[in-house]
């Protein structure tokens, strides 16, 4: 990587806006980062993909390194001068949900309002709420991270407490994600939230977030729609212009991530007699007797190791490769099937960590789950994604 070293001098009112990868420092004069006022021993890293927008206070020469995809640019106008604007309504107050389509600038905006609560010396936390794309944890997780220092990219920040939801989007657990989300909006907290805004269905998973936190205030990037409205401070900023993700990046920056967070863990034995089973359909309900059994094996034409009556349905695991009949009101699960299932181990205090089913043994209910958890887990939440040997990952529609 070449990198080269440029003195620039940023006239006072002006905008420096630096695409990463590039390390940059205020040399002379006064400047301010998200909200952030720079001194000259702050060596600002911007990361790739991202841009930093740094506003001249007063003449100011900035030492910018930079590579051969680095982009530099000084402009006389940049939205960071109404965001810091509109979000100075809203310092100090107690939760603030920050909310706009994907790659509308939200990360950013949490970010400026987290460092703009620090110069007024108010604590504060992230809660990031967006189980896709989180800045601050694995996907399928939303986190909490209490802010120590001043922060530009929120992935910098450490979270303390996790939840998993069992999903990568709201859309097929809204329940799941809104009950995370509101076990952890406690304290000043600003909440991140994920770009699905548009429609009915967005709308209502939106409403029921908003109710959950009951914030003080929701800052919306660009026009806000009808459910961003209730009884609290409404502030609309401009959008940002910034770079998008495409959907292949995102799904590339999971797989990174789950890899992450799995890659040399142990596999443990947990004994679902003892650690209680969450969201499970099998596991938390009474296996069929033998005579449900004889009657799903004239169904589907192979006997079945186990068979759990399921609303209108019935749910029968086989052996690994058996032949059978597919029916209509019989959901067969192939012994092996769950291999690649993502889970939630949870601890005393409900944080819970994410592992990934390696086996069940459906007569034992012994599970072999890989983790990096610690210790024997209190329960383990089971979860709607599964991923393949590659780190892959798929929304999984059978019952768990
Ligand atoms: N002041 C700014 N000027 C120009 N570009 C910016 C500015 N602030 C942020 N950006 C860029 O805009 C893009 C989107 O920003 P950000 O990641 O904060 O948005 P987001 O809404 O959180 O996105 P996502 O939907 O992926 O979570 C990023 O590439 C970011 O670097
Ligand atoms: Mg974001």
């Amino acid at each position: 990587m070449l990198i080269e070293h440029k003195r620039i001098k940023l006239e006072q009112g002006k905008f420096l806006e630096v695409t990463g990868p590039a390390a940059v420092r205020l040399v002379s004069g006064e400047a301010v980062l998200m909200g952030k006022r720079l001194s000259d021993r702050d060596v600002v890293i911007v990361p790739q993909w991202r841009t930093y927008a740094f506003k001249a206070l007063r003449d100011s020469e900035l030492d910018v390194s930079v590579t051969k995809e680095t982009v530099v640019k000084v402009a006389d106008y940049n939205v960071a001068e109404e965001w810091e604007r509109g979000l100075s309504e809203v310092v100090g107050l107690k939760r603030v949900v920050i909310a706009g389509p994907t790659d509308s600038g939200k990360s950013s905006v949490t970010a400026t309002l987290v460092n703009l609560n620090l110069n007024e010396n108010y604590e504060v936390s992230v809660l990031d709420s967006d189980v896709g794309q989180s800045n601050l944890c694995y996907p399928t997780m939303v986190c909490k991270a209490r802010v120590k220092d001043y922060v530009f990219t929120l992935s910098d920040l450490e979270a303390e407490e996790h939840r998993f939801t069992g999903t990568i989007t709201p859309s097929v657990e809204r329940g799941r994600v809104v009950s995370s989300v509101a076990s952890l909006a406690r304290g000043r907290v600003v909440v991140d939230t994920d770009g699905w805004v548009d429609g009915y269905e967005a709308g209502c998973y939106k409403q029921e977030l908003l109710r959950a936190v009951s914030p003080d205030a929701v800052v919306y990037l660009g026009k806000a729609p009808w459910w961003a409205r209730g009884p609290w401070k409404l502030v609309e900023l401009p959008p940002s212009t910034g770079k998008e993700r495409s959907r292949q990046d995102r799904r590339s920056i999971r797989k990174n991530k789950y890899r992450k967070a799995l890659e040399g863990c142990k596999s443990k034995d947990i004994d679902l007699n003892e650690v209680q089973p969450l969201f499970s359909v099998i596991f938390n309900s009474p296996w069929g007797d033998e005579a449900l059994k004889e009657s799903v094996r004239e169904l589907i034409g192979v006997k079945p190791l186990i068979v759990i009556p399921w609303g209108t349905k019935v749910i029968a695991v086989v052996k690994k490769g058996s032949k059978y009949k597919k029916v209509k009101d019989v959901e067969v699960i192939e012994e092996g099937e769950e291999r690649g299932l993502l889970v939630g181990l949870g601890d005393k205090r409900g944080n819970e960590t994410l592992g990934e089913v390696i086996k069940i043994d459906y007569l034992s209910k012994i599970m072999k789950v890989k983790t990096c958890f610690k210790g024997r887990p209190e329960y383990v939440a089971f979860g709607r994604v599964k991923l393949s040997e590659d780190f892959s990952d798929k929304i999984y529609k059978k019952p768990f």
